[in-house]
């Protein structure tokens, strides 16, 4: 499987970057290719303002993976706006049927909010999201020197769960409809 990460904090180190790392270690490699960008990382115009070699970087990026797995901090109960504006210029025509699973991560207490209104959206490009999805807090970490490490066993094996579900079902024939 051919696997994307796109994680969309809007800060460097942050936990959403984190738990993007820690799922690439969970992914059995040479078998499985993963890549995760940081989207803060690419130069990414607001939407309508103008495209750039990052913008069609994330698009073929997002077409060529067989899953893509997406993460965001929860701001103000949904999700974060490098993120929105990163999936505004994605469409349909990268996104239809992908296998898709989510994660996300609360200052506070741990919400799947911003999930649920991931998951409309996905859904407005045709994308298959996977039902598990993790929802982490900053208490689950612990401060690095360049960052955070996941440090909450159960949402660790969460995350194996849900990788594995992707795994299982891209291997499942895929239908179109
Ligand atoms: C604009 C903004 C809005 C936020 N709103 C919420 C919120 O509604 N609930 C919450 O638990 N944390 C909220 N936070 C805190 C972030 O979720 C917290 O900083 C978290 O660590 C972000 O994850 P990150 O390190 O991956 O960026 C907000 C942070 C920002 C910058």
């Amino acid at each position: 499987m051919n696997l994307l990460i796109l994680s969309g904090s809007a800060f460097p180190g942050s936990h959403t970057r984190s738990v993007a790392e820690t799922i690439e270690s969970l992914v059995g490699q040479p078998e499985h290719e993963v890549a995760h960008i940081d989207l803060r990382e690419l130069n990414m115009p607001i939407f309508g303002q103008g495209k750039t070699d990052d913008t069609e970087y994330l698009k073929r990026l997002v077409e060529d993976a067989d899953a893509v797995i997406i993460g965001t901090p929860n701001y103000h109960t949904s999700f974060s706006g490098i993120l929105k504006n990163a999936l505004d210029h994605l469409s349909i025509d990268e996104f239809e049927m992908k296998l898709v699973a989510l994660y996300c991560n609360s200052g506070g207490m741990r919400n799947s909010d911003p999930l649920t209104q991931l998951r409309m959206v996905m859904r407005g490009v045709h994308a298959m999201v996977i039902p598990t999805q993790v929802c982490t807090c900053n208490e689950d970490f612990e401060k690095t020197e360049t960052g955070y490490t996941l440090k909450n066993e159960a949402l660790r094996e969460r995350l194996s769960v849900m990788v594995d579900g992707l795994i299982k079902q891209s291997n499942s024939e895929r239908v179109s409809i």
